[in-house]
């Protein structure tokens, strides 16, 4: 019987495209590696301790640090989430209140349980037109900022995961302002900065902590990530952190990919981003020859709301266009690119599927995928918005009443109940639509009506949705008195 490995092995060998993560899209001619077998160490003597580094891995932190024009940096091997729970834990003390904005990834969620903290919740604003999450404004931080005197910590995503880029350089004066500190989790946005025709990275726009993950968008192992701080008085606390929320046996393997992917970048990061940049921009004229489906393009989202677009996404929308009559979701279209052209995508929604890519997608890659989208067009037609009416948003974010902080729900006695019988309860888990992991309701909210008809129709669509309990898609409660 064969298992994982020779799975993979086998994977390995297909002709499936990736435009999906992890950002190495396996392409052994941008990178490779001696057998891993072969560099898997521990600390032994003359490699360094990623936690007291003085050698080699300190000379690691200063390269990434140098690239990336931060104060201070350091790689993480246990992805954007083990920075993002570090990042909270410095800027924040037991029981401090924090501005967090709801569609951050559920990582910020467990953050904000560790540390006891009570979040106050800043919405997006939303397209309906694209169905997505758009910019936080700077506007609405300073207005919850001057009516919570208490704010420690304000925590955004920045870009989204389809690559929606709030205006940080405004957002931090506002935040410091205000004494507070200002984290964002660019954990789609590692490959910003080296290129003036994509966004600046949060690094530069006065950002106290920023969190990238190295293997969503550029050329690094899945799990590798970098942390980098501007806040000279966070930096002790942060390193002591690190430590505590990941492993004590870094993998050199990792480590090393890391190197490789910061190598790669210092010394022909100008030219594979500007080969990358063309080749983007021909995919994006190609797909002009589309007369249904559309690409998210800054003049989709013709919103004040959008600062910025990072282009690396590519977002096909599916929203009122037909396939044999009948309205077309991402799901049919996700399915539709692997089955006839062997592309597999990075997320498929209800509206929507979202193409990811790098720095290490092939020409021959991006013309398959703008093909691929070209020749499925024909065959679809337009409906109106009105086809699409029983399709609810993807990415809902409700706004549950807050019964008690996330901490307090994840430490009471819980019960499991049917997802029928629960309006009114609160719950004691975090459930999510994946991907985007973009949590539904957290611990300590109380669950609604609205809130069951939607898990209830995200699970007939086939959606996955995760924090539910066995195959009868049971819900964790907090236990009555
Ligand atoms: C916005 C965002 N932040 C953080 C994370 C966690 O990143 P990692 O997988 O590197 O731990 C994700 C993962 O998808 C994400 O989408």
């Amino acid at each position: 019987m064969s298992g994982l490995y020779d799975r993979l092995a086998m994977y390995s060998r297909g002709d499936y495209y990736p435009m999906h993560m992890p950002g190495h899209k396996r392409n052994k001619a941008l990178l490779s590696m001696v057998n891993p077998y072969e560099i898997d160490i521990t600390e032994i003597p003359g490699f360094d301790n990623l936690y007291e580094p003085q050698g080699i891995l300190f000379e690691l932190c200063n390269r990434i640090s140098s690239l990336y024009k931060a104060k201070k940096s350091y790689p993480l091997i246990n992805g954007s989430t083990g920075g993002i729970l570090a990042g909270i834990s410095a800027a924040t003390n037991r029981g401090d209140t924090v501005l967090v904005a709801r569609n951050c990834h559920k990582s910020v969620y467990h953050g904000i349980a560790l540390m006891e903290l009570t979040p106050i919740y800043l919405y997006p604003e939303f397209s309906t037109e694209a169905s997505i999450n758009c910019g936080i404004f700077p506007g609405k931080i300073e207005e919850m900022l001057i009516t919570h005197k208490n704010i420690k910590a304000v925590i955004i995503t920045s870009p989204t995961y389809e690559g929606i880029v709030s205006d940080i350089k405004t957002i931090s004066k506002i935040v410091h302002s205000h004494g507070a500190v200002l984290i964002v989790d660019e954990a789609h946005g590692a490959h910003f900065g080296f290129d003036p025709r994509f966004p600046e990275s949060a690094v530069t726009l006065g950002a106290d902590i920023v969190i990238q993950s190295l293997h969503k968008t550029l050329p690094a192992f899945t799990q590798t990530a970098v942390i980098h701080c501007n806040n000279h008085k966070l930096c002790r606390r942060l390193e002591k952190y690190l430590a505590i929320y990941q492993t004590s046996s870094p993998s050199y393997v990792m480590m090393a990919g890391i190197d490789k992917c910061i190598s790669l970048l210092e010394d022909r990061g100008r030219a594979l981003f500007d080969d990358y940049y063309c080749r983007l921009v021909e995919f994006y004229q190609a797909i002009k020859q589309l007369n249904n489906l559309r690409i998210i393009t800054k003049e989709i989202l013709t919103y004040n709301n959008i600062f910025k677009l990072d282009p690396s996404k590519i977002t096909v929308l599916t929203k009122g266009v037909l396939f044999n009559g009948k309205p077309l979701n991402g799901h049919q279209l996700g399915e539709l690119l692997l089955d006839k052209y062997h592309i597999i995508v990075e997320m498929v929604a209800r509206d929507y599927v979202l193409g990811m890519t790098s720095i290490a997608d092939t020409k021959e890659g991006f013309d398959r995928f703008a093909n691929g989208l070209i020749d499925l067009d024909k065959e679809l037609t337009i409906g109106s918005m009105s086809d699409h009416n029983d399709y609810i948003e993807t990415i809902k974010l409700f706004q549950p009443f807050q019964a008690m902080t996330p901490y307090r729900a994840m430490e009471l006695e819980t019960e499991v109940v049917d997802l029928q019988s629960c309006q009114g309860r609160i719950s004691a888990n975090i459930i999510t639509l994946y991907p985007p992991g973009i949590p539904l309701i957290v611990p300590g909210e109380r669950i609604d009506q609205e809130f069951i008809e939607y898990i209830g129709s995200s699970i007939k669509e086939g959606l996955t949705v995760t924090g539910l309990i066995g195959d009868n898609k049971l819900i964790e409660v907090i236990m009555q008195e």
